[in-house]
């Protein structure tokens, strides 16, 4: 709900309030953004500027609550006071927008531009700023748990007006804060970063073209002190694709003022007599209950209003990808022998990752064309996806059509629609990026992708794109919104395929892709001791059904780690389930427990893909309510490692839960000479003996009944392997074990 009294504006939730007032000298001033408050705390949450501060500008002299340099503003000027960063800049001339009115709208007010924007809020606040010759409106959507914000500009005088930045929100909250941003490049997406937000000011940008790798748009900020489970903590995201800009800075007044949006490098636009220009969608999200209070506030928001509505609470397919398996080395005899071993598996979908058109038998040719290889798919795609559905598969396929090979008939054709400045091409895996500034590139991949989707009934797309950016400025944000009109020609009349974003991995992570695509493949990286760190990383501010997630070929290709199968499976559990690697290498042990894995997670996929996630100790849970899966991760063993703990968030302590831990694939043929003290088969570790007692897998499940008080409070876990014998109640794990714990309510007695 959205009210104004007296010039103060309240846009309240359940679970939060965001106020702020229209001051006498008619600048916006931030009041408060937290827990719920009433209206009428407006006076005792707001700056009071005392006597002032000696050399400060005042905009009515005598009064220091004129003072712009020292107030929390939703929005400031420059050249007029405030010399803190102006979230608006024109050129050459100074800003000073004051409040000229509102409107307050049901639901939401379409934005102009072509970007993707937030569905379903409850209403919209339209705030009016004007200065001579520009009207500036500040728009606050309502969702139950984020405020949604933008920024409009637009020319009302007789002269053009050049626009060096505009960001989406600009917000001064008392307090100090810490910065938590999410860094890292290709293979090692998310990794948590703290930096403290003093009077230095700290940045997360990205300048490559894309949300980035490098740097995600979503940050966090929190109040010293913070942890998992409580204390203030705020997140940022914004619903957009390409470079972004976001800065945190305290005044000495104790004001962190934040702002967000399109970065303002290069960034120049000029607006003539009456245009105007409308900014992406900047996300604010609160929580009181710690970063795990955060996390769910900003799950909630993105499953509810960004991704397509069609997606909301459908569950995901397990998939089958033939990238790492094939890499470009498969025909179609090939395709479909693995096709009925991932249905053998459980898998649901299988999908045909590069190489399938043009000269693609590597990466140095082909992206551009659409022409089917048939050399390898002599049926062509039709007759694929036919065989592969005959088996009761569903029929998914990779395309990259923002980029082009130079060899490729498409370069070749239209040199001219390759995306290049004035320099020679600079290359990035051997290709360049169309430019979809130009409508004719823009139509020539609808009607390809069109065209293949329907001929091939194809239900899932992998969308893809590999190198970063040449374009600067306007035409960044311009081949932004070209992919923004090509993915809603494309997939807006068919809401039915599955869009799943990548792009080298996790370097479009973004809100911008996910209103198109429900998930994003999060990393090239499958390692899963990697995926720990890059898969929590992404559980700050995205819910794990946006999150692909397969299991991969050990050693891995990437690390050369060797990790247990089971593990690799628990990991991915914790997103949308998938297998990437050479089926006809697999151990019939490694199928079989492929088919257990598959099954559980189909028979929990609900809980895993929609249900409520924590970060906790140890690792990760998800809950339902009723159910809850917990995960608990190790990477390396110690000689005499200690008891460890579980602990369950958010049960009911009155209730009792069966804990059951899932059955352990252990292969026998691991221990090697060890065999004799941990396994109680006496097989003596000769190799002919050994291969064959590797064909058994020892099991170990076990179930027990607890309180939820006890979980909450943590129960003492089984020893690990100590080395001192055989004991079937201690689990004998090596490095990068883990266990998924199944912790289910029991009816009350
Ligand atoms: C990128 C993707 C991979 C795979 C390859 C195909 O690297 O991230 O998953 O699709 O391209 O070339």
């Amino acid at each position: 709900m959205i009210t104004e009294e007296n010039g103060v504006f309240h846009i309240q939730a359940e679970r939060y309030s965001y106020l702020f007032k229209i001051d006498a000298y008619g600048l916006p001033e931030h009041v408060h953004f937290g827990a719920p408050v009433k209206t009428g705390d407006v006076a005792a949450l707001s700056c009071r500027p005392g006597l002032g501060w000696g050399s400060n500008i005042v905009l009515k002299d005598g009064d220091p609550a004129s003072c712009p340099d020292t107030l929390a503003l939703e929005w400031s000027g420059s050249g007029r006071g405030d010399y803190r960063e102006s979230p608006l800049e024109l050129a050459g001339q100074s800003t000073d927008f004051r409040y000229s009115g509102y409107r307050i709208h049901e639901g939401s007010i379409p934005m102009v531009c072509g970007l993707p924007q937030a569905h379903g809020p409850s209403q919209t606040l339209e705030l009016t700023l004007t200065q001579p010759g520009a009207e500036l409106t500040l728009f606050y959507a309502a969702f139950p748990t984020a405020v949604v914000r933008r920024t409009v500009l637009k020319n009302t005088g007789s002269a053009p007006i050049r626009l060096n930045k505009l960001m989406s929100m600009s917000i001064d909250m008392p307090g100090s804060y810490r910065m938590v941003s999410f860094n890292g490049g290709w293979i090692a997406e998310m990794r948590r970063c703290d930096t403290p937000v003093g009077s230095a000011k700290v940045v997360n940008e990205s300048l490559t073209g894309s949300s980035s790798n490098r740097h995600n748009p979503g940050f966090l900020l929190y109040e010293p002190g913070a942890t998992e489970d409580a204390g203030r903590v705020y997140g940022f995201n914004l619903i957009y694709s390409g470079n972004h800009y976001a800065a945190a800075q305290q005044s000495l007044q104790n004001l962190t003022r934040v702002m967000q949006g399109i970065n303002g490098s290069n960034f120049s636009r000029e607006l003539q007599p009456g245009e105007a220009y409308e900014t992406p969608e900047a996300v604010l999200c609160h929580s009181d209950a710690g970063f795990g209070g955060l996390s769910a506030n900003m799950h909630a928001f993105v499953m509810d209003h960004v991704i397509p509505v069609y997606w909301r609470n459908r569950p995901r397919p397990v998939l089958y990808n033939s990238w790492e398996g094939c890499v470009f080395d498969f025909n179609q005899h090939r395709l479909l022998d693995l096709a009925n071993r991932a249905k053998a598996l459980g898998c649901e979908l299988f999908v045909l990752d590069d190489g399938w058109f043009g000269q693609r038998n590597s990466d140095r040719a082909g992206l551009g064309d659409y022409t089917v290889n048939r050399k390898k798919l002599p049926e062509g795609l039709e007759g694929l996806s036919r065989r592969i559905r005959e088996k009761g598969l569903e029929f998914g396929l990779w395309f990259e059509p923002e980029s082009v090979n130079p060899d490729s008939d498409l370069y070749r054709a239209h040199p001219d629609w390759a995306l290049t400045d004035d320099f020679p091409p600079v290359m990035g895996r051997n290709q360049l990026l169309l430019d979809l500034t130009k409508p004719e590139v823009r139509d020539y991949i609808v009607e390809n992708v069109s065209r293949i989707l329907d001929s091939a009934k194809i239900s899932y797309v992998k969308w893809d794109m590999n190198r970063h950016s040449v374009a600067l400025g306007v035409k960044a944000h311009d081949f932004i919104l070209g992919l923004y009109d090509v993915l809603r020609r494309i997939f807006e009349p068919r809401p039915g395929i599955l869009l799943e974003s990548c792009s080298s991995g996790g370097n479009r992570f973004d809100l911008g892709m996910l209103c198109f695509s429900p998930q994003i493949w999060a990393s090239d990286d499958t390692d899963p001791v990697e995926r720990l760190t890059i898969q929590n990383g992404l559980s700050y501010l995205y819910p794990q059904s946006t999150v692909g997630a397969h299991v991969s070929a050990a050693p891995h290709g990437q690390t050369l780690r060797s990790t247990p199968l089971t593990t690799r499976g628990n990991v991915a559990y914790f997103g949308c389930l998938g297998y990437e690697l050479d089926l006809k290498r697999l151990l019939p042990v490694e199928v079989k427990e492929i088919q257990e894995q598959i099954a559980f997670y189909k028979q929990y996929r609900e809980v895993f893909q929609f249900g409520a996630f924590r970060r906790t100790e140890l690792g990760w849970q998800v809950s339902d309510g009723t159910v809850t899966l917990a995960g608990v991760f190790h990477r390396l063993v110690h000689a005499a490692p200690g008891y460890e703990r579980l602990r369950v968030k958010g049960l009911n302590p009155q209730a009792d839960y069966r804990v059951t831990s899932l059955t352990q694939a252990i292969r026998v043929g691991q221990f090697g000479s060890l065999l004799k003290p941990v396994d109680p088969v006496n097989v003596k570790p000769n190799r002919t003996l050994l291969r064959i007692a590797d064909r058994h897998v020892t099991s170990r499940s076990q179930t027990m009944t607890v309180s939820g008080a006890a979980l909450c409070s943590g129960i003492l876990l089984n020893p690990l392997f100590r080395g001192t014998g055989y004991d079937p109640n201690q689990p004998a794990k090596g490095d990068f074990s883990s266990d998924v714990y199944l912790i289910e309510e029991l009816p009350a007695e």
